[in-house]
């Protein structure tokens, strides 16, 4: 009898376990193939077009990836529009500054065109990421497919993305709640080698910074000089701002550079010099730009597949629950 119930235990663990794998589907580099063989030029040429037209649209698409994967998983969250009774993802703070979307819109309708009701917004975006990274002179993987749009935006889940004063272990607690481990973290920062960000986020450094120290010690006297100059208080001008790096249309390795010359424009950049855990991996990727790359897409990768719900669907419109459309 007693081996009869064990085999029955072990049995039900393995159905377990199978259930559980199935529910967590696989992402596949095909997964398109047969349904939507037109899809990634589909997107490359539109992203393309779009960055030809609008230098900053390369930034603005990766840091929404990065953003969307960050809450409820890279499922489209951040597309969903706000309503009368919901303020969505892209209405939190930190997204206000996160714009660009019509590109996705304008894949989107193009999509629907050539295979409709088949690839969700999340992969459009997945794809696009990659795309604006390739084009901007950095690496190109393989996009794992497959992914489901949520039905579930909200605001007040922003507080959960990492601010840009947060120290490194802080850093490296909310990468690890996602997944991803410390030399993830530093490499998917290198996403800061484009764009640009507002005086509001990193001024606090270059005004008053401390009783002893009227800017962040740790920077560049000139970068810090020309920061307040950029940025002078009282603060007037919301569109003012600094580039992430010396080169900031180019997906390089400079940002690793400029941090080790003290020239990182956010405290959370900067505080990865000053840890013992992400130094090295700085300075590894300041010498070599291949090795970055490499890490790069491998980290990308990973970042993709930070899982949403799998009761996701394949939305019509990116900015609208299927649902919703039926009223
Ligand atoms: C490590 C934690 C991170 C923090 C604290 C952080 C914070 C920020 C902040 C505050 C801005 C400026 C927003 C503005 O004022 O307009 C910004 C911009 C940006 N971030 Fe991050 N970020 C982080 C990680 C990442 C990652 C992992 C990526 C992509 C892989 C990324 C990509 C970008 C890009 C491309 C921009 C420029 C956007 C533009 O030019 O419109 N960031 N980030």
């Amino acid at each position: 009898m007693a081996p009869l119930l064990a085999k029955n235990i072990i049995q039900i663990i393995f159905l377990l376990f199978t259930i559980f794998s199935l529910s967590k589907a696989e992402l596949h580099a095909h997964y398109y193939d047969q349904t939507c063989p037109q899809l990634e030029k589909i997107v490359s040429e539109t992203v393309l077009e779009a960055s030809n037209h609008d230098p900053k649209v390369p930034a603005r698409i990766l840091r929404m990836f990065f953003h969307d994967c960050f809450i409820r998983g890279c499922d489209a969250s951040i597309l969903l529009d706000s309503t009368a009774t919901n303020q969505a993802e892209k209405d939190g703070p930190p997204n206000v500054s996160v714009r660009s979307f019509y590109v996705i819109d304008d894949v989107k309708a193009k999509l629907e065109s050539a295979c409709p009701h088949t690839v969700s917004c999340a992969d459009i975006i997945a794809i696009a990421a990659r795309d604006v990274v390739t084009m901007s002179g950095g690496p190109y993987w393989s996009v794992l497919k497959g992914r489901k749009d949520g039905m579930v935006s909200k605001a007040s889940d922003t507080v959960n993305l990492p601010a840009p004063t947060l120290n490194v272990s802080q850093l490296i607690q909310s990468f690890a709640k996602r997944g991803l481990g410390v030399k993830d973290m530093v490499t998917l920062s290198g996403g800061h080698t484009l764009g640009f960000s507002h005086c509001s986020s990193f001024v606090a450094r270059v005004h008053n910074f401390s009783l002893l120290h009227a800017v962040d010690p740790r920077m560049n006297k000139e970068f810090a000089l020309g920061l307040r100059n950029k940025c002078p208080k009282p603060f007037n001008n919301g569109d003012a701002g600094q580039f992430l790096d010396s080169t900031a249309s180019v997906f390089d390795n400079d940002y690793y550079k400029q941090l080790l010359a003290g020239k990182g424009v956010f405290s959370s950049d900067q505080s990865l010099v000053d840890d013992y855990r992400t130094r090295w991996i700085v300075e590894a990727f300041a010498r070599d730009q291949s090795l970055f790359f490499k890490e790069f897409a491998a980290s990308m990768l990973k970042l993709g597949n930070v899982r949403g719900s799998e009761n996701g669907e394949v939305r019509l419109n990116c900015r609208i629950p299927n649902w919703r459309h039926k009223y």
